[in-house]
């Protein structure tokens, strides 16, 4: 067990009096250190390289690359391998897989062992149809011994810090957050994600703080106690305020609050005010096409992927329809960096983003995009490498 430092002790000392400043702090998991605890999470279909990079520039603590198949792992799946890229200026990077039994993680993540990745985590969390049809993501949550039995061989199979994170139960009869966290750290997990919801309430629902508490409470009472990140509704100072008095916990997952808002990172770290200003929204946003065009070139399917993204940067804006409509069709990253640069020089320089101060909350539900994405024939992403 990595010894908390000084100032990670003098952190703690202050659970009682909870403010923000507490995010500030580096934290171990394992002996990987993170500067802060403001964590990306994994998120399908958003977290590639360019905008993990963007994150980081913005003081993420910590950043994933998407779920991954443990099945899609074994066939050493083209598409899987690509998602597994590094960019040699992300200092820090973890993956996240999912998987049905213990022996098809355990094998998955002695592969991704020798990936060059600085942790691994496993999803029990993902709602998904597909997903949960085979018994993977938050199925596994309605067996806490068969959680117990995946983490601990996961342990074996990996020299790496291991994390997990889950939901807080299968559905309202089995909210089983205490037992299956007590598994999960008792079994070797150095870090644990609670998502304060159920499977069944996926994304909309209010997050069920009491049961995240109660799911750290029983996760420390293990020799060896994981860090505990809160998730759900991270979405602004407020919200990631309540989640760390609420749950105790060490640290935020940040999950809907960064789509369209890398800055939130600034803006939970103390290093910037809510909004930024138009300037700097400007800057993040030709930094984010920047980042796009290095990874995946110019030409119309880089911009079909940046589409979603550059809608996103367009919430709390007033008046802001036209240019949505513009970008939902969008066909070069040049087209859209000019998009940008005419909007930001039609506006007033103290143009608000967001009226109110706080950013209205995500209705993204990514399982319709999910459960399309886990039905692809074989000979799209399971087939293995020739
Ligand atoms: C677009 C999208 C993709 C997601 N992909 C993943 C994923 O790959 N792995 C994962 O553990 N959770 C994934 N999630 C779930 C989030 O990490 C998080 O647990 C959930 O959205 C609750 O947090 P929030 O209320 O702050 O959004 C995804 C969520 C969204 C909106």
């Amino acid at each position: 067990m990595v010894e908390a430092t000084p100032e990670e002790a003098a952190v703690d000392a202050t659970a009682g009096g909870v403010t923000l400043e507490r995010l500030q702090a580096p934290v171990s998991i394992g002996g990987l250190r993170l500067p802060n605890r403001a964590i990306l999470a994994p998120l399908a279909g958003v977290t590639d390289i360019p905008f993990r990079r963007l994150c980081n520039d913005m003081g993420a603590g910590y950043a994933f690359v998407e779920m991954l198949s443990a099945t899609a792992i074994r066939y050493r799946a083209r598409r899987t391998l690509e998602m597994m890229r590094r960019h040699d200026k992300e200092a820090r990077l973890g993956v996240q897989l999912t998987g049905g039994s213990a022996g098809e993680i355990a094998e998955a993540i002695a592969f991704l062992d020798t990936q060059g990745f600085d942790s691994i985590d496993i999803n029990m969390g993902c709602p998904v149809r597909k997903i949960v049809r085979k018994g993977w993501g938050s199925a596994l949550l309605l067996n806490p011994a068969g959680v117990r039995e995946i983490v601990e061989r996961a342990r074996e199979a990996t020299r790496l810090p291991l994390s997990v994170k889950i939901r807080v139960g299968y559905d309202a009869d089995c909210i089983n957050v205490a037992e299956t966290a007590a598994c999960i750290a008792e079994a070797g997990a150095v870090m644990l994600t609670i998502h304060g919801r159920t499977r069944n309430e996926r994304y909309g629902a209010p997050v069920r703080y009491d049961c995240i508490a109660e799911g750290f409470r029983q996760a420390r009472k293990a020799a060896r106690p994981p860090v505990c990140v809160g998730n759900g509704n991270v979405l602004d100072r407020p919200s990631a305020l309540q989640m760390l008095r609420e749950t105790h916990c060490d640290a935020v997952m940040i999950s809907r609050g960064v789509l369209g808002n890398p800055w939130i990172f600034r803006e939970l770290l103390g290093t910037r005010p809510h909004n930024p200003t138009l300037q700097e929204w400007l800057e993040g946003v030709l930094q984010h096409l920047a980042y796009h065009r290095e990874h995946y070139g110019d030409n119309r399917m880089a911009a079909v992927v940046a589409r979603k993204h550059l809608i996103w940067y367009m919430r709390g804006f007033r008046g802001s329809r036209a240019m949505r409509e513009k970008l939902s069709v969008v066909e070069s990253l040049d087209d859209a960096r000019d998009l940008f640069r005419r909007f930001a020089s039609e506006h007033p320089p103290d143009a608000v983003r967001f009226e109110a101060e706080q950013a209205p909350a995500h209705d993204e539900d990514p399982s319709a995009a999910m459960d399309r994405e886990h039905d692809r024939p074989l000979a799209d992403d399971h087939e293995p490498d020739r």
